[in-house]
């Protein structure tokens, strides 16, 4: 049987990670797509139910592993650890999560050094950062999905006012995959046109950027509320990203990963526009951004230092 021979592992197979299984197989990704869980029934679950719909997908091997089983993976996918309950913020999930992190990515890498690490877990910058200590592995192969979820979201707040196709939006969140992210309404764009020169067009008032932004940073909080967790917009950007790291794409994503230099911000991790394709994050662009939007990233910046201190990195 004619295989991709593409390999991923998904850690940690709760809402996010079983919803990143079936976004991958559905998307025909990988050849083999093992799923690691501390609860390795649960993992064989999902294993099991994604493998029933064999005779709908292309040929894929899905099963569940150990920590042994990452071996020859092209990208490890870590979702694993605690989410947010409502009213905590992603922040707040520090120190549980950051020490789950340190038990497995040594014993991941240990099998599968050459992999892209992508990380998922919140806070999702800080666990991206502390990833690249521990492993000290190179930057362009241990970044986050960072704030390409907040963008998507930003987009069809964008589009449902403009009532255009979210993918004719050029907009950007960057920044804490959090209550510091920052929204580029300075180069935001659509049909080559700036916002403000954009809704004349179509007869509409100005957008009204604080609440778009508001809904946006608070997207998450509001779900949470509502369903208990988030999982498939963020499985879909999951996806998204692999596959323009398997297919080499040069796609423009605002993943997160280290930064050291720009915009005067050393030595943190956090997201801003990268080129994304078979080296990973292969390049950061330095965007222009306008003096408030560089005063909210460098906040952004600030934030996560701190965090990552109270890591105790
Ligand atoms: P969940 O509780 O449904 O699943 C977490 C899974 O991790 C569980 O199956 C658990 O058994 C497993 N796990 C715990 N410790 C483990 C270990 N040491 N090794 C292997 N597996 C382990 O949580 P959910 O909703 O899937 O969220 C997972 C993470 O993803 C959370 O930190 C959440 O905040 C984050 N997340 C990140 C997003 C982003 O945009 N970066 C968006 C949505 C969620
Ligand atoms: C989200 C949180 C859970 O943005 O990180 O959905």
């Amino acid at each position: 049987m004619q295989r991709s021979g593409v390999k991923i592992t998904i850690v940690g197979t709760g809402m996010v990670g079983a919803s990143t299984a079936f976004a991958i197989m559905a998307g025909g990704l990988a050849s083999d797509l093992v799923l690691v869980d501390i609860d390795h029934k649960k993992a064989e679950g999902e294993a099991m139910d994604l493998g029933d719909a064999a005779a709908f997908i292309k040929p894929l091997n899905i099963y569940a592993g150990t920590y042994e089983d990452v071996k020859d993976s092209q990208i490890v996918i870590f979702t694993a650890g605690a989410n947010q309950k409502p009213g905590e913020t992603r922040l707040d999930l520090l120190h549980k999560n950051v020490a789950i992190l340190k038990d497995s990515m040594p014993r991941l890498v240990k099998h599968c050094p050459d992999a892209v690490y992508l990380m998922v877990s919140n806070p999702v910058d800080v666990l991206t950062y502390v990833a690249l200590k521990i492993t000290g592995l190179p930057a362009n192969r241990v970044f986050g999905s960072g704030t390409v979820l907040d963008t998507s979201r930003f987009k069809d707040e964008l589009s449902s006012y403009c009532g255009v196709d979210p993918r004719n939006i050029h907009a950007y969140i960057i920044g804490e995959h959090g209550d510091s992210e920052v929204a580029l309404w300075s180069t935001a764009s659509i049909a080559g046109m700036g916002l403000s020169q954009f809704t004349p067009l179509l007869g509409l008032a100005p957008v009204d950027r604080q609440e778009i932004a508001r809904r946006v940073r608070t997207a998450a909080y509001e779900i949470i509320q509502r369903k208990g967790a988030t999982y498939y917009a963020i499985a879909l950007s999951i996806k998204r990203i692999c596959e323009a790291i398997l297919r080499d794409e040069n796609s423009i994503l605002t993943v997160s990963g280290l930064i050291n230099g720009l915009y005067g911000i050393n030595d943190v991790c956090l997201s801003l526009p990268c080129i994304v394709n078979g080296n990973g994050r292969d390049k950061v662009l330095t965007v222009p951004l306008s003096v408030e939007e560089e005063e909210g990233l460098r906040n952004s910046a600030q934030v996560l230092k701190q965090a990552v201190r109270q890591a105790g990195f």
